[in-house]
C-alpha cells in the first residue's frame, strides 16, 4: 500500500496492542494493563470458536451513521431484551421473543433470541453447533462498545463510537456464509431499519432523561443485562488508569 514505506514518525503514530480474533477480525487495544482478548470475552469464547467465523466473508458495503444520542444510553439499549417485542414488533411472527434467556458474565453480555422455526431456520443447512445455536441468535455484547450478534450463517457487527455527549456513530458490517448480493441487501437494509428503530427510541429516551420528572426504577429480569454493563461503566469510572497504562512494550 505504501511503497517507499510509511515514516511512522512523522504521523504521531504509537505501537498497540492487536488481536486477529478467529482469523477474521480485528481488535486493537490502546492500554497495556487490559487483560488478553480471549480473557476479556471469555464467556462467549468457546461459542465463537463453534462459529467457524473466519469462513465467513464481508459484505459488499458497511452501514455508517452519525445519530444524536448518547454512546451510554445506546449501550443500554443494545442491552435491553424488555424493547424487542416493542420496538422491532415487524420480526415478532417470526420469533420466539418470550423465550428470550438473558445472560450476562464478566464484561460481555448476551440475550438469546430463538426463532420460530416453521417460519425463519436460521441453521442454513448447519448441523454442526449445539442445538441452542442452530435454533436461534444471539445478541452479544463485549463491552464497552461492540454488538455482535452471531447467526450460524451470518454475523453482525454494531459498533458504536461516542463522539460527544449527544452524538455517536454506529458503524455496522455484517458478514456471512455463501450470501448473494440480494440476500446481502436485504440483510443490510433489515439493520439499517433495526438501527433506525433502536436510535429513534434512544432520541426519545434523551429527552425523557432530561425531564426533572424522571426516575430510573430497579431493573427487571429482562433489563439484567443492561443493568449489569452500567455496572461495569460505574467501576471504571471509579478506577484510576495506571500511570503507565499507556506506556511500554505492546506484549
Ligand atoms: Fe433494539
Amino acid at each position: 500500500m505504501y511503497p517507499d514505506g510509511l515514516d511512522k514518525e512523522r504521523y504521531g503514530l504509537v505501537p498497540i496492542r492487536v488481536e486477529v480474533a478467529w482469523d477474521k477480525l480485528v481488535f486493537g487495544c490502546l492500554s497495556r494493563k487490559a487483560p488478553s482478548f480471549r480473557e476479556w470475552i471469555a464467556p462467549l469464547a468457546d461459542r465463537y470458536d463453534r462459529y467457524g467465523i473466519g469462513r465467513f466473508t464481508r459484505y459488499h458495503r458497511d452501514l455508517d451513521r452519525v445519530y444524536p444520542i448518547n454512546w451510554k444510553a445506546f449501550a443500554e439499549n443494545s442491552n435491553d431484551d424488555y424493547h424487542v417485542r416493542f420496538v422491532h414488533r415487524r420480526l415478532n411472527d417470526r420469533r420466539r421473543s418470550l423465550d428470550t434467556i438473558v445472560r450476562f458474565a464478566g464484561r460481555t453480555c448476551s440475550g438469546y433470541k430463538p426463532h420460530k422455526l416453521e417460519v425463519d431456520d436460521p441453521s442454513g443447512g448447519r448441523r454442526d453447533l449445539p442445538e441452542e445455536d442452530l435454533k436461534g441468535h444471539y445478541a452479544d455484547f463485549i463491552y464497552p462498545n461492540l454488538t455482535p450478534l452471531p447467526y450460524p450463517t451470518q454475523l453482525i457487527m454494531v459498533r458504536a463510537d461516542p463522539i460527544a455527549p449527544d452524538r455517536t456513530r454506529l458503524f455496522s458490517r455484517i458478514y456471512g456464509l455463501d450470501k448473494t448480493i440480494e440476500e446481502q441487501d436485504a440483510e443490510l437494509d433489515s439493520l439499517e431499519q433495526t438501527n433506525r428503530e433502536d436510535t429513534d427510541m434512544v432520541t426519545e429516551l434523551m429527552r425523557n432523561l432530561r425531564s426533572p420528572f424522571y426516575r430510573v426504577g430497579p431493573p427487571t429480569t429482562w433489563e439484567g443485562r443492561a443493568a449489569h454493563i452500567m455496572k461495569l461503566v460505574r467501576e471504571d469510572v471509579a478506577t484510576p488508569l495506571a500511570p503507565d497504562e499507556f506506556d511500554g512494550p505492546v506484549n
